[in-house]
């Protein structure tokens, strides 16, 4: 498996990471079963950096990445947040999620699920408007210096509170939604994070799975799925959508790749500092995920794929309106 180093000071990682969140929450039915062994398939093909939360079904997700990494914790990196209280998990009466004293808590309860002393890398899920980031951050710092978070990760941070956060401690990375039809970051957060010498886990890389080609219609989605209350599933955006696919789906089969394949592997091309983070519950999906490593687009391809996908040309929002006031802060 390739390796890259996040930012600066980053340590080397698998140039693709596995996210865990649609093995128990969001995406379909979960099967906890095949979920293990597609996190034991990732060890085996050295992909062993695993991207959870506390906030995937309050605590859910942390305890299912705990019970396949058992007995092989010195084999894996795992990352896991904290902060993000709409989605999951409770915060104590007159704290909020970025509370110095939350975090202690947050992290004390992530250790145990986890069932480990120290996380390899602890982010902030979302940034709390109501606690100055440098008091949040504050006591991130202190959990590093206690030993219970060796890295510091922000999630759906702004610029702004990128630099605020990076002078309190080193952000080892920044994460954030950027795919083919995600490409906000661009403009302001990821010049940022180069600027300031610091690593990119990029979220959603297959557009929650619109970029696999396999989800044409909101019919493909289970009734209780979440992508249907996502603006950009809606029928009237994703017949847009559709279209820009196939520029996708033309250029894999030139490559006897897929889709998702053909998305990873542009994503990788955006820079060295550039860690995707797939999400699957599948064996057979990671495995076709992994691939996309090996896969080299030519200068033309790269640049017809910029075109299509040109920033804001996606029809609809990357989230609901009322989860959109929690990014970018
Ligand atoms: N920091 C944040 O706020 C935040 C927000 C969202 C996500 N994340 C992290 O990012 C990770 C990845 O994002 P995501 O899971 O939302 O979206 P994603 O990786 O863009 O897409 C996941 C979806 O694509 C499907 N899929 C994966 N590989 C496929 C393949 N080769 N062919 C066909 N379908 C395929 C999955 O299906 P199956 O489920 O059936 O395998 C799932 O439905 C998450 O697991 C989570 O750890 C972070």
């Amino acid at each position: 498996m390739q390796k890259r180093r996040l930012g600066r000071i980053g340590p080397e990682v698998p140039a693709l990471g596995l996210g865990c969140m649609g093995m128990s929450i969001s995406y379909g039915v979960p099967d906890d079963a095949e979920s293990i062994a597609t996190i034991h398939r990732a060890i085996e093909l050295g992909c062993n950096l695993f991207v959870t939360s506390d906030a995937y079904g309050s605590g859910i997700n942390e305890s299912l990445v705990a019970q396949a990494i058992r007995g092989r914790r010195d084999q894996v990196l795992v990352a896991t947040k904290f902060g993000n209280v709409g989605l999951g998990g409770g915060v104590p009466e007159g704290l909020s999620g970025g509370h110095p004293d939350y975090v202690k808590l947050a992290c004390e309860a992530s250790l145990q699920r986890l069932g480990t002393d120290c996380i390899d890398f602890y982010g902030l899920h979302r940034v709390d408007p109501k606690v100055p980031i440098e008091d949040t951050f504050g006591a991130m710092q202190r959990l590093v210096e206690q030993g219970k978070a060796r890295h510091l990760v922000l999630s759906e941070a702004g610029a702004n509170t990128i630099r605020r956060a990076h002078a309190v401690h080193p952000v080892t990375a920044v994460e954030t939604e950027y795919s083919l039809w995600s490409r906000d970051v661009e403009r302001e957060i990821l010049p940022a994070c180069r600027e300031l010498g610091i690593g990119f886990f990029a979220y959603a890389p297959l557009g929650r799975g619109f970029l696999t080609a396999t989800i044409k219609s909101v019919d493909a989605l289970g009734a209780k799925d979440r992508r249907r209350e996502h603006p950009r599933f809606l029928p009237e955006n994703i017949n847009k959508n559709n279209k820009l696919i196939r520029c996708a789906e033309l250029i894999a089969s030139a490559h006897n790749a897929t889709p998702a394949q053909v998305a990873l592997a542009w994503l990788l091309a955006r820079g060295p500092d550039i860690v995707p983070i797939p999400g699957t519950k599948r064996r057979g999906y990671l495995e076709q995920n992994l691939a996309a490593t090996g896969l080299q687009l030519t200068a033309r391809e790269l640049a017809q794929l910029e075109q299509v996908f040109a920033p804001d040309v996606t029809a609809g929002t990357r989230y609901p309106e009322k989860q959109l006031k929690g990014l970018g802060i």
